[in-house]
């Protein structure tokens, strides 16, 4: 299982935002929308063997954590539009969730995990934190079964500084600063051309 962490700042926290304004009324939803796209979809196909967590962190109930499965996900689409919608729906019911996975829809599950939480519940796999100054992905050679961390158009929380209390490795995927959604797709191409 190929898995995304990824954190929103400004993400929405609250289904009150407008599909025709998602940068403006949804704190970049639509930043968040193209990393579950190039997440879990292939030209042809889904990446049924991979997950995308976002840790929303905007007004007005923060945190939350949304996450996507490509191997559960049914009649979602991968467009913008379409996965803004059901993370509308999904914040929904925000209400009604604690700090359990609550499943919203087949593949979709929202919780009131922080982005701390979900690295700390991982600390015992390998974490990579994406950064432009970390170590080159090929020569450190993930694999699928890692998690990779990464932030929005603002970046990471403390600038990735706590990347040695969860024992995170940081590590570069090219030589340029790329969107989030450009990082995940590097990323699993790499993955994809070692067969990981
Ligand atoms: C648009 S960038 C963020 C730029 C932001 N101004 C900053 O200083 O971090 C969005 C995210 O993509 C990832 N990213 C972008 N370029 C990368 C690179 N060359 N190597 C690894 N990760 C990268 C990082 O996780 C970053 O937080």
């Amino acid at each position: 299982m190929r898995e995304f962490i990824m954190y929103s700042s400004k993400g929405a926290t609250a289904p009150e935002f407008f599909l025709k304004d998602l940068p403006g009324s949804g704190g970049r939803m639509d930043l968040v929308a193209r990393c579950v796209i190039s997440a879990l979809w292939l030209s042809r196909d889904m990446r049924r063997d991979s997950r995308i967590v976002f840790s929303l962190n905007g007004p007005p109930d923060p945190p939350l954590a949304i996450s996507f499965d490509g191997g559960e996900l049914e009649r979602v689409s991968p467009d913008e539009r379409n996965i803004s919608i059901w993370i509308k729906k999904t914040l929904k019911q925000r209400k009604d969730v604690g700090g359990d996975w609550l499943e919203t829809h087949k593949g979709i599950q929202i919780s009131r995990k922080s982005f701390w939480n979900l690295l700390e519940e991982r600390k015992d796999k390998n974490l990579y934190i994406l950064q432009e100054e970390g170590d080159d992905i090929r020569e450190v050679k993930p694999r699928g079964e890692d998690i990779f961390v990464l932030g929005d158009h603002i970046g990471l929380p403390e600038n990735g500084k706590f990347a040695e209390k969860f024992g995170a490795k940081r590590i570069s995927v090219g030589p340029e600063s790329y969107f989030s959604s450009q990082s995940i797709s590097i990323v699993h191409n790499e993955l994809d051309r070692r067969g990981v």
